[in-house]
């Protein structure tokens, strides 16, 4: 029996009880044992990335009906990374779980995860995962291309890059304010390769999208017919009782690994993928992101590693083009949600602009792969992305110039007392999944103003929190365990020498294992995170876990599945 079988079959009061009071638009033969189908919708006005969900909800409502399922909209706990405080990160974990436990209580058999701005796909994916019913990801789609005094402006990226220019003293700030438009042009999640885009084309290579749907530009009509194909193409995964933990096999991960170096996608994907796994019981490990994306080469010159934007990567050929060229290195044998291999549904001669997509032989940098940093100052491991580093600061020893929060960072960053030069390393910590709490995108701090004024662009930088993945630098993040949880980050003072290898895959604090054994963190880092706290923020305190496996939250690894619960009366 169906689950919403369950919930309407038979004659007796709590039946009559399910049915009655849906129907109010609801046929009667939605209760005779057809899929019905829950359309998992973070459209929200204060997810302005995902504000448009409702239209495309729309299409996959059109697609189920026509394949002979019911659709239902439910909206889901959404999250706008650039509006939320005190970081989108912090409600990941609630948004999934909100997520899996409203699938689970509900008359559903399968569901279409409606997503775009950064953890909103993958809060759908982890639940997706826990409650294993038959999904399918339709991912909302990047925005137009920004562009200002004739050059590409991409979202994030551009912020990043103005906003110095700002301090460097060469734009103003009603120059800076003038870009805003410009830069958000229309609906969708950002432009460049962040976290959105990432992660929607992470759901496509895991195989839970259609092929070919992640990229789609948001305003782009073919966005609403893949939507309307996915709608059709849920019911069908019902029928053939098709579950994530079919699709999301260990080779699955391992071809989402390779394609998120090929794309030179955003460092987030490394918690997210992790978190995933983790409630699939998937055997991930931070370490498989270094050895499968070993070697693989950049091929998409997109922002922040490139030039272009998602536009021009859609117009190119889109992401099936560039894993085509990357299929020597796929595992051939996953199968996507529709049904045939990933393999399969790559095209052979579609590339259109190979500025924007390289080929394996001539890609824009050899080796994109996410390379993890062990040492005595990241046990647990650090990552960091050498395709959005300077290539001479990949093997660099310096001085530490240490931050004890983000608010001490931006009120000393600019002080010409502090002791700083740009082969100094800034370590930034307090800023974990339990410090600070949330994990924020803090990582890639801004350069001490001097510097920059002397035409310095890129320092090393060292935090245990995480960047933006429209961001760029030499930045060592998501460093376990954190100062937080008692991570040796927590130990360094001013002036201690650090060393990064990033060939070596080293990080070392350069201090003599008996003085570290003498020294305790900073009373001020202590009282940061141990100050009393309530509700949501309490409980992800008491339960996250590190970034090494994907700051999820202890008790919600792993999966529950999709029984139907006790009755409500
Ligand atoms: Fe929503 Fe970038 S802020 S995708």
């Amino acid at each position: 029996m169906s689950r919403s079988a369950e919930f309407y079959g038979g004659s007796d009061r709590n039946a009559y009880l399910h049915r009655a009071w849906m129907r109010r638009g609801v046929p009667d033969h939605a209760f005779d044992g057809r899929p019905n189908i829950a359309i998992a919708n973070t459209a929200s006005d204060l997810t302005p990335c995902n504000a448009h969900l409702d239209e495309v909800a729309q299409s996959v409502k059109n697609g189920i009906y026509e394949a002979g399922g019911i659709p239902y909209n439910l909206p889901m706990v959404s999250l706008g990374e650039t509006t939320v405080r005190t970081t989108a990160m912090l409600w990941r974990n609630m948004a999934a779980m909100a997520a899996e436990e409203l699938l689970r209580a509900n008359p559903v058999d399968g569901v279409v995860l409606l997503g775009g701005c950064d953890k909103t796909i993958p809060a759908l994916l982890m639940a997706a995962a826990s409650v294993g019913i038959p999904a399918i990801v339709v991912p909302g789609g990047p925005m137009l291309n920004g562009s200002f005094r004739g050059r590409p402006l991409g979202c994030g990226t551009g912020v990043w890059k103005l906003s110095e220019e700002v301090r460097a003293g060469g734009l103003s700030d009603a120059e800076f304010r003038s870009t805003e438009s410009s830069m958000i042009r229309s609906r969708g999640h950002c432009n460049t390769m962040g976290t959105a885009s990432t992660m929607a084309f992470m759901a496509e290579a895991l195989g839970m999208s259609l092929p070919g749907v992640a990229g789609t530009p948001a305003p782009d009509s073919r966005l609403l017919e893949l939507s309307h194909a996915s709608g059709r193409r849920v019911v069908e995964l019902v029928g053939q009782e098709t579950t994530p933990a079919d699709i999301m096999t260990p080779g699955a991960f391992h071809n989402a690994i390779v394609a998120l170096a090929a794309i030179g996608g955003s460092t987030n994907a490394v918690v997210h993928l992790l978190a995933i796994a983790g409630r699939l019981g998937v055997d991930l490990s931070l370490d498989d992101f270094d050895r499968i994306g070993d070697g693989v080469p950049l091929l998409v010159n997109l922002q922040p590693a490139g030039e272009y934007l998602m536009e021009d990567l859609f117009r190119a050929g889109g992401f099936l083009a560039v894993l085509n060229e990357v299929r020597h290195l796929l595992d051939s044998s996953t199968v996507t949600v529709s049904g045939r291999r990933l393999v399969d549904e790559l095209p052979t001669e579609a590339v259109w602009d190979r500025d924007v997509i390289r080929t394996a032989t001539e890609p824009l940098q050899p080796d994109a792969g996410i390379v993890v940093l062990r040492g005595n100052l990241a046990p647990s491991g650090a990552i960091i992305k050498p395709a959005a580093a300077s290539a001479e600061l990949l093997r660099h020893r310096g001085p530490a110039v240490v931050f004890d929060s983000v608010e001490d960072m931006r009120a000393r960053i600019d002080d010409p007392d502090l002791v700083v030069d740009e082969n100094s390393v800034l370590v930034l910590r307090g800023c974990g999944p339990r410090g600070y709490p949330g994990m924020p995108e803090v990582a890639n701090m801004p350069l001490p103003r001097r510097l920059l004024e002397k035409g310095v662009r890129d320092m090393v930088r060292i935090c245990d929190g995480r960047m933006s993945g429209t961001a760029y630098g030499t930045v060592v993040l998501h460093v376990a365990p954190e100062a937080a949880a008692g991570g040796p980050l927590a130990l360094v003072q001013d002036g201690d020498l650090i060393e990064i290898d990033v060939e070596a895959r080293g990080l070392t604090l350069l201090v003599p294992e008996d003085e570290l054994r003498r020294r305790t963190p900073p009373t001020q880092l202590k009282a940061a995170y141990a100050s009393p706290k309530r509700g949501w923020e309490q409980l992800y305190i008491d339960h996250v876990q590190q970034a090494d496996t994907g700051a999820d939250l202890d008790f919600l690894t792993g999966a529950t599945g999709p029984a139907v619960m006790r009755d409500s009366h």
